[in-house]
């Protein structure tokens, strides 16, 4: 059973934890890694994160299928956007994509060859996340993605989420940021996308149109897949 949690809410907390011999959980709930659970649950065969536009360009150049996102939009010169819906579609099944986004790519990379196992979390998969979890004895990073290195709520609050279905095992919470999470996750959660619904990057897309994108991302257990990173890609 999953024994110790720690939370980092944002990648430049990052440097005050060891990440050896854990498994890191990234959470990137508006979107990526929402993208990448919708994208391997409809039959995408993997995904490679990528830090940087220029890396993604460079693979698309090779071939691949590239998405690209910055700030909430579609890099020009790109594939896909960060839409959940666009990586639903059928033509996409057993393709590899490259993929950079603003934040969830980054916080990614930050935990490869670190980390133990990297684990792609999100409300989309957050049952079947908890139960391999549960299972799990190892020590837990969650890893918020955050926004350009400050924390935002959504990826807190999935967090705290994921510490509250694990309370029934004997978790021991490790540091402020997992009581953070906790209490964050209790404040809202009986009506969390209402409460959800007061974070930066939901009124940054709700800017550009995005409600859809948002309300699907904030659905729980729409698919029962756990994508991990294995080598260079997200596979399941
Ligand atoms: C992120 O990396 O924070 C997200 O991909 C941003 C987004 O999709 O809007």
């Amino acid at each position: 059973m999953a024994s110790q949690i720690e939370v980092c809410l944002t990648p430049d907390l990052l440097p005050h934890f060891d990440l050896k011999d854990k498994i890191v959980v990234v959470i990137d709930i508006l979107r990526a890694t929402s993208c990448i659970t919708t994208a391997l649950a409809s039959g995408v065969k993997s995904i490679i994160p990528v830090r940087e536009v220029e890396e993604c360009k460079a693979l698309q150049q090779k071939g691949y299928l590239a998405a690209a996102e910055r700030g909430g939009k579609k890099v020009e010169g790109f594939d896909l956007d960060n839409s959940p819906f666009s990586y639903q579609n059928p033509d996409l099944k057993g393709k590899t994509i490259a993929m950079t986004t603003s934040n969830g790519t980054l916080a990614i990379d930050l935990s490869k060859n670190v980390a133990k196992e990297v684990l792609i979390g999100s409300f989309l998969n957050q049952r079947t996340l908890c139960n391999y979890l549960q299972k799990k004895e190892d020590k837990i990073l969650l890893f918020c993605a955050g926004w350009k290195g400050k924390e935002n709520m959504e990826d807190t609050f999935f967090a705290g989420a994921l510490i509250d279905d694990l309370s029934n095992m004997n978790v021991e919470l490790e540091n402020d940021g997992a009581f953070i999470a906790k209490a964050v996750y209790h404040v809202g959660r009986n009506q969390y996308k209402k409460f959800l619904r007061k974070s930066s990057h939901y009124q940054r897309l709700i800017g550009f149109g995005l409600e859809k994108d948002i309300d699907f991302c904030f659905t729980a257990n729409q698919y029962d897949v756990l994508p991990y990173l294995k080598g260079n890609e997200i596979v399941l």
